[in-house]
């Protein structure tokens, strides 16, 4: 072993080393080891017999090591993530400051209700607020991402026609532009799934609705903005003809971020919603996670809300409480109570009248890159469209075969996250641009400069937007291959 690792193996007895008076300089540190010949003394048996063969490394070479690699990743610190649908939006350090303070992060779920109560009352806090901004009756904070509210809310929805006998009721309506848990949390829960067409305009049309109507028809799932990042105008209507027919509305709240503090969710006839936090109100997501996917619902569904809520006693103080019909616990304990102190730092910094900047400036965002980048790229739906533009790689198909891939890829040598490509499904080739509110006009105006470089590039030199990425660590990857048989270790033998 060289002196230096010599060295640094005996920095991990500094405290030894501190009580030695003597002892000044790290060269001395021979001296404190452990006694050596202890680790030569027979083992039993249910110990490691040797040491497995890990890697010989400085602690600065692991730490270069590992800072290297987190360079070769893209992050919302380090360049604009406009990844439609996903609302990749700053994270606020002072959230992380909040979530970190040990009277929230060293709480241990078992802790008796009385010794936690302060942790209670952001849980209720933060129920309060998601209702209050959405306007919806009742909130459960226990489902850890939109998926996961996805499947508490449609469990809910069977659990509501199962309380009514209406056995009958096996079919949810999704359209042909939702996102894919949609159709397999209806599928998971039992369902089976008709699928909607959106019209030219790109919404749901009532008289699509009563096209698909029958007695079978359990509910609706729906997208609000929807993947287009249009609204679904029709939806009052939609909802009132649903209710007629007993059949539930499901919003799919992973777009709220067009709309926050501009739209009266109840009042459009929604029955259930989940709300993304990792989107819409800031938490970390993207590798940064954890996710965290809140329900809340009308009237209708509280009896079957998952368990446990928080609720306020009449004394003041907070507790836990079962509902009795509940769908039950969808994971342990109480959901991602760090994420929880995240999003109500920032809803309560922007507070319930200043909800809607954020809504408003997201929408002004993604109309700005869409009117600079309409006359460089195919729109394939031309209506108003709120948080998102989704263009299509048709022109660029048409001049010389450069795909919506290449586009992606050519993006990231300018130091930009892809935005989200071909999908809604209903776009070929569907390049989808989200750049949130986080953005500066500026970092806007630097954006749309490289995406109509690359327009131009595709024109005159496809082959450079081919071939791209040209300036990353890793250039384009068997994909399928890395998601399947991802290699995630490292072994020194195999170097
Ligand atoms: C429209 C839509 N619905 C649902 C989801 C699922 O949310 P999550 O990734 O939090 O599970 C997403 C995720 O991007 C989405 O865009």
């Amino acid at each position: 072993m060289s002196k230096v690792k010599e060295v640094q193996r005996a920095q991990h007895h500094v405290p030894d080393l501190l009580k030695a008076t003597h002892a000044t300089t790290a060269a001395n540190a021979n001296e404190y080891l452990p006694n050596a010949d202890a680790e030569k003394a027979p083992k039993p048996s249910w110990a490691r017999q040797s040491i497995p063969n890990f890697p010989q490394l400085s602690e600065f070479e692991v730490v270069r090591h590992f800072t290297k690699l987190s360079q070769l990743n893209h992050s919302i610190d380090g360049g604009m993530y406009p990844l439609g649908s996903c609302t990749m939006k700053y994270n606020p350090r002072i959230n992380e400051e909040v979530a970190a303070m040990p009277r929230f992060s060293h709480m241990h779920p078992y802790l008796p209700q009385q010794n936690v109560q302060g942790t209670l009352e952001v849980m209720y806090l933060l129920q309060q607020a998601l209702m209050d901004i959405t306007g919806m009756k009742g909130c459960s904070l226990h489902p850890a991402a939109g998926a996961q509210g996805e499947l508490a809310g449609v469990k809910m929805i069977r659990k509501y026609h199962d309380e009514k006998g209406q056995t009958q009721k096996k079919v949810i309506l999704v359209p042909d532009s939702a996102h894919g848990t949609n159709p397999a949390t209806a599928a998971l829960s039992g369902f089976s799934v008709k699928t909607l067409n959106s019209n030219a305009d790109g919404i749901i049309t009532l008289d699509e609705i009563k096209d698909k109507m029958d007695e079978t028809v359990a509910g609706l799932m729906i997208t609000v903005p929807n993947t287009l990042g249009i609204f679904e105008k029709e939806i009052k209507e939609i909802a009132g003809f649903l209710h007629a027919h007993d059949a539930l509305l499901y919003c799919d709240g992973a777009n709220l971020n067009a709309m926050v503090g501009q739209v009266h969710i109840l009042n459009m006839g929604v029955d259930v919603m989940h709300i993304n936090l990792h989107k819409t109100f800031s938490t970390p997501h993207g590798g940064g996670g954890p996710g965290s996917g809140p329900v809340v619902v009308s009237d209708r569904l509280l009896p079957y809300m998952p368990n446990p809520q928080v609720i306020k006693k009449q004394d003041g103080t907070y507790a836990l409480a079962d509902v009795e019909k509940s769908i039950g616990k969808y994971r342990g304990f109480y959901g991602n109570f760090g994420m929880f102190i995240r999003a109500l730092c920032y809803i309560y910094a922007f507070g319930r009248n200043k909800l809607s900047d954020i809504s408003e400036t997201a929408v002004l965002n993604a109309n700005y890159i869409k009117h600079h980048l309409r006359d460089f790229y195919d729109l394939p739906y031309t209506s108003r469209t709120l948080h998102e533009a989704v263009f299509s790689d048709k022109l660029q198909q048409k001049q010389n075969k450069v795909k919506t891939m290449d586009i992606a890829k050519r993006l990231m040598d300018f130091g930009y996250h892809p935005p989200t490509v071909y999908f809604p499904l209903v776009v070929d080739g569907a390049l989808m641009i989200e750049p949130t509110e986080s953005e500066s006009k500026a970092e806007l105006d630097r954006f749309i400069a490289t995406m109509q470089q690359i327009a131009q590039e595709a024109k005159e030199d496809p082959d450079k937007v081919k071939t791209a990425p040209h300036r990353t660590g890793i250039k384009r990857l068997d994909e399928t291959l890395a998601a399947r048989k991802p290699v995630l270790t490292w072994n020194p033998d195999e170097v």
